[in-house]
């Protein structure tokens, strides 16, 4: 029986229910307080036909789910049995890059359908980075008529194209996004990034960089320069006023407030980042920067909402644990290592293996589905218990069509699925190759197409082989810095 995730417990009983081919068998269901678990449910099938409990609203809805599945095994007929099921993370992360390419909110619905239908709950919408600002704000309405578009595109792969690129989500397509998800019980998590990857935001505000030069959205990939000013009181309030309209569209619990890949260059020589530092007493630019990330989460606070943070932004040590979630991609300051061995939640999106924009050759599908994110290098079992879930990543700089996006991400977000409801309690990875082929084959009637068998876990001398060729093929000097962690202008 082909299901995925794997349910934690199934008991076959002798017998089968019929029902007509193409219809649905009887179906009572109803929320139970003996199921104690967020998001557990259960099925019994027997003469009398389907019961699904779930243990809340989504408890049930992923019942119905697995029976959906459990209706491609068989036809016209289930076998009697008893099924209880739980998911060990709450926090099952996929998240879409729409800055470096853009995606209509017909393809990110496909997205949507592939990642609900295995049971993914946490949508992370990324939203805002060099090359191009992609949510409208109608505070700050040169965020999107400048901020939106680029004056070319750089990245590349021969795909170098010298027309302007743009695009940007209204309120109202955001708002019927989040609505989509609601119904497949799946929270939309928008994300803000500052103080780094800001270019558009400051080619619509000069003002708020800490040079004030005219500057464009980026075209190419790579870390730059300019970031937001952290002096500068003006700054603060774009990001308020930012936060103020994401938390009206998007109404979860979490708003990821970005943090990554901020090079201190420019606030080092700014006489207004300077004074802050000193006015605040802090130690050093890494510390501003968690003033930053604390003002923007005690903002959110007061509205109800927590943030997300990439690792980099508890760098300075100085960052409030009462509404922060760390979500670590890499870090060779071990902070937040630390941050989660502290009891303070963490979500595990590491770069290796989960960063779906990198070849199957360099993160083979067996590799994604073996990731088991309590066990990282350095986590006590309190860390490992502090791991709140799993996320994986489709950055899109060399992402530039549907097409590729879904090979890249499919079947890789089924090993993800699996390890976010499983962890280490999954069914071995031959039961898995199985189950993924067969749902492959149900995601490209979904209008998905996902890679083919063959690439998921090529010979290692052609997985260097693809790694190299992805370099070479892909990258400018500054992405390969980039790669290796250092800024470039
Ligand atoms: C990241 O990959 N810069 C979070
Ligand atoms: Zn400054």
């Amino acid at each position: 029986m082909y299901l995925c995730p794997q349910p934690k417990n199934i008991e076959l009983k002798k017998g089968m229910l019929y029902f007509p081919v193409k219809s649905m068998p009887e179906i009572v269901k109803k929320i139970t307080p003996e199921l104690s678990q967020k998001e557990s449910y259960r099925i019994n099938i027997d003469e009398n036909g389907v019961l699904i409990e779930g243990a809340d609203d989504t408890g049930i809805y992923y019942g119905e789910l697995t029976l959906k599945q459990l209706m491609l095994n068989y036809r016209g007929c289930l076998p009697y049995m008893y099924l209880y099921d739980e998911p060990e993370f709450l926090y099952r992360g996929f998240m879409i890059d729409s800055c470096r390419h853009f995606f209509t909110v017909d393809e990110i619905k496909k997205m949507i359908d592939g990642a609900a239908y295995f049971k993914l709950n946490k949508f992370h919408f990324h939203l805002s980075d060099d090359q191009g600002f992609r949510i409208e704000i109608k505070s700050y309405p040169k965020l999107t008529t400048v901020g939106s578009v680029r004056p070319s595109s750089n990245f590349g792969r021969g795909e170098n194209d010298n027309n302007p690129y743009g695009g940007y989500y209204t309120k109202e397509e955001l708002k019927e996004i989040v609505a989509y998800c609601k119904e497949r019980h799946i929270e939309v998590i928008p994300e803000f990034d500052f103080p780094g990857h800001t270019t558009a935001v400051l080619a619509a505000y000069p003002e708020l960089s800490c040079t004030g030069e005219e500057i464009q959205p980026k075209t190419t990939a790579g870390i730059f320069k300019d970031i937001l000013c952290a002096g500068n009181p003006e700054s603060l309030k774009l990001v308020f006023a930012v936060l103020d309209e994401l938390c009206e569209i998007f109404t979860g619990e979490y708003i990821h407030i970005g943090g990554d890949e901020a090079p201190k260059t420019r606030w080092c020589e700014c006489d207004k980042c300077k004074e802050k530092l000193n006015e605040l007493g802090l130690v050093n630019m890494d510390q501003l920067q968690g003033y930053l990330a604390n003002e923007a989460a005690a903002y959110l606070k007061k509205k109800g909402k927590k943030a997300i943070c990439w690792n980099e932004a508890i760098k300075g040590g100085n960052v409030e644990k009462d509404n922060i979630t760390v979500a670590l991609w890499r870090d060779k300051t071990k902070a937040s290592i630390e941050w989660a061995n502290g009891g303070n939640p963490l979500i595990a999106e590491c770069f290796t293996p989960y960063y779906v924009d990198y070849p199957y050759g360099m993160h083979p599908l067996k590799s994604v589905y073996m990731f088991e994110p309590r066990k990282l290098r350095g986590l006590t079992s309190l860390g490992g218990a502090a791991v709140i879930g799993v996320e994986s990543p489709i950055w899109t700089e060399y992402v530039t069509s549907f097409e590729k996006m879904t090979y890249l991400c499919f079947p890789r977000w089924l090993a993800v699925a699996e390890t976010g409801w499983n962890n280490v309690n999954k069914k071995g990875y031959a039961k898995f190759i199985k189950t993924a082929e067969f749902f492959c084959d149900i995601l490209k009637g979904m209008g998905i197409t996902p890679a083919p068998k063959e690439d998921w876990d090529i010979l290692p001398q052609s997985r260097l082989k693809e790694t190299v060729g992805f370099f070479s093929n892909t990258l400018s000097k500054s992405a390969v810095k980039q790669f290796f962690g250092k800024a470039d202008k």
